[in-house]
């Protein structure tokens, strides 16, 4: 998709589409009256037919509408006007790529974003513009047969160049600006999606790893792989004991983004990187284990994020480090009731194989103390039990730090991609008492993503540190099934903010 940004008069543009909103009790925007009046009164005359009413999310598609230079006109309907907020805006930005990306058209002009929404400048509605148009044309058809294909050869081609108006010659800069990020940020989320999407078979931790080294060739990052033998070196037991279960060789990726200040300690992120979960000997139920190919998501988001900040050439110190390996039933596994030894020294009995993701995020937060990290955010889909608790719209945000918590809570709400703070007092520790180790990897059914979490901070005590649960966002179920790019850009973002203090 190729994007630029313009400033002019709807009516004197020349594309296949001019996108304008209409607010709810067919309200016109100022961009809509502007074609109105060119075309002597042919909107508002088709909207007193009540074809459209202005809905939040609701188009109408218009040809040939006399006086204007451009084949098509859509209304996208915006709400209330008074509640023109980020979440209509979003949603009003995707009901026109989706109407314009099926019509015909190959190019377009958007006049959303010169729409105004509280506390938001230029910048940022053009940054989210971009990244709702990238999100919503995304495919994922690559592992389809040749039928499909010559089908789609048949389809409307989609559009391809898209044109973000804004009022005044004064916005175009930030405009730029605003999407360029966006841009980098839709990069991140598609990688994310591609990994995310891709069938077990395919994405395994080797497929990780070159991933990684192709993404540090293209964008300037350092990579490094570690394999089993180092990993053995540096005392991993926990990781590696999840690993011994599977063919799949595990590796550890370390990833580095060297823009900031020498000397700067780096901000580090951390991704689990499950390539498959089957629960190990705890084997897991057959019903949706297909999902768990998604058990990757956090090690995914991790390398679309740096993919966007490469991309952003943000002006920070950042680590990657994703554990990656498969969780799998094997007559060389771990039982329930081994105990491994952390590379902290820590020993753990493993009570339950399926709770995975923090026998190998445990050890890659040790190494993470390496880096001397200014904050360290792991990412993981962790627990079902964070599902059961926030659902599918809220990231589980839980940190031993509460002015980092309430960064990345802003990042979130900035980016639209929001998360929750849960709380993780010691009292929850006990729960994971063991009579024969320093402690059990499962705390019982209560407040399981938080006993999790419990877990995860005995291994992130030397730093200020964060955790999101991602396992109720990473991913849609059903018929929309698949990867949904989070949390990319609240990631993307922390960092920003990040890069704007120092
Ligand atoms: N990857 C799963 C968590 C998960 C499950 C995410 C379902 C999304 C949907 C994780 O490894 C896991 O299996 N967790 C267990 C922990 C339990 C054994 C304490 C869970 O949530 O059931
Ligand atoms: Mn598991
Ligand atoms: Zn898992």
């Amino acid at each position: 998709m190729e994007f630029s940004i313009k400033s002019g008069n709807p009516e004197k543009q020349r594309s296949d589409c001019l996108i304008v909103g209409v607010y709810e009790s067919r309200k016109l925007s100022s961009s809509a009256e502007a074609l109105d009046a060119a075309s002597g009164g042919f909107l508002t005359a088709v909207l007193k037919r009540g074809d459209l009413d202005g809905k939040a999310g609701s188009t109408l598609l218009l040809h040939s509408v006399p006086g204007l230079l451009s084949e098509r006109v859509l209304l996208v309907g915006l709400g209330k006007e008074r509640e023109l907020d980020e979440k209509h805006y979003r949603q009003a930005v995707k009901a026109a790529v989706k109407a314009v990306n099926s019509c015909g058209a190959t190019d377009a002009v958007s006049f959303l974003a010169d729409l105004s929404i509280k506390k938001h400048d230029i910048a940022w509605r053009v940054a989210q513009h971009a990244e709702v148009v990238l999100d919503a044309v995304y495919k994922f058809d690559c592992m389809k047969g040749k039928a499909a294909k010559d089908k789609k050869a048949d389809a409307p081609k989609g559009i391809k160049k898209l044109t973000i108006n804004v009022v005044s010659r004064a916005d175009i800069k930030p405009a730029e600006a605003g999407l360029k990020q966006g841009q980098a940020i839709g990069a991140g989320v598609s990688l994310a999606k591609d990994l995310g999407n891709l069938p077990p078979n395919v994405c395994t931790p080797t497929y990780l790893a070159d991933q990684a080294k192709a993404l540090s060739k293209s964008h300037g990052l350092e990579v490094q792989v570690l394999d089993r033998p180092e990993m053995e070196k540096l005392g991993m037991g926990s990781f590696l004991g999840v690993a011994q279960g599977s063919r799949q060789p595990p590796k550890l990726i370390v990833l580095q983004h060297k823009k900031g200040k020498k000397g700067q300690k780096p901000v580090v992120l951390v991704g689990k990187g499950i390539t498959f979960d089957t629960g190990g000997i705890s084997l897991k139920p057959g019903a949706e284990m297909d999902e768990m190919k998604y058990d990757m998501c956090g090690a995914a988001s991790v390398l679309g994020t740096f993919k966007a900040i490469a991309e952003m050439g943000l002006p920070i110190n950042a680590v990657g480090i994703i554990p990656t390996c498969e969780n799998m039933p094997d007559g060389n596994a771990i039982r329930p009731g081994d105990v491994l030894t952390s590379m902290s020294g820590q020993t753990i009995e493993v009570l339950n194989t399926d709770a995975e993701g923090r026998l190998i995020l445990c050890d890659a937060l040790t190494y993470a103390e390496r880096f001397e990290p200014a904050a360290v955010v792991d990412i993981a889909t962790l627990t079902g039990a964070c599902v059961i608790a926030l659902g599918h719209h809220l990231s589980g945000l839980f940190s031993n730090h509460d002015a980092l918590a309430r960064e990345l809570l802003a990042a979130g709400e900035g980016a639209q991609d929001r998360a929750w703070h849960m709380p993780m007092l010691e009292d929850y520790q006990g729960q994971l008492d063991s009579n024969f180790a320093d402690m059990a990897n499962i705390g019982g059914r209560a407040a399981g993503s938080i006993t999790a979490a419990c877990f995860l901070s005995r291994f992130a005590k030397k730093y200020d540190w964060a955790h999101l649960d991602i396992a109720g966002t990473a991913w849609k179920s059903g018929k929309e099934k698949g990867s949904t790019g989070r949390p990319v850009p609240l990631l993307t973002e922390f960092l920003r903010q990040r890069s704007a203090k120092v």
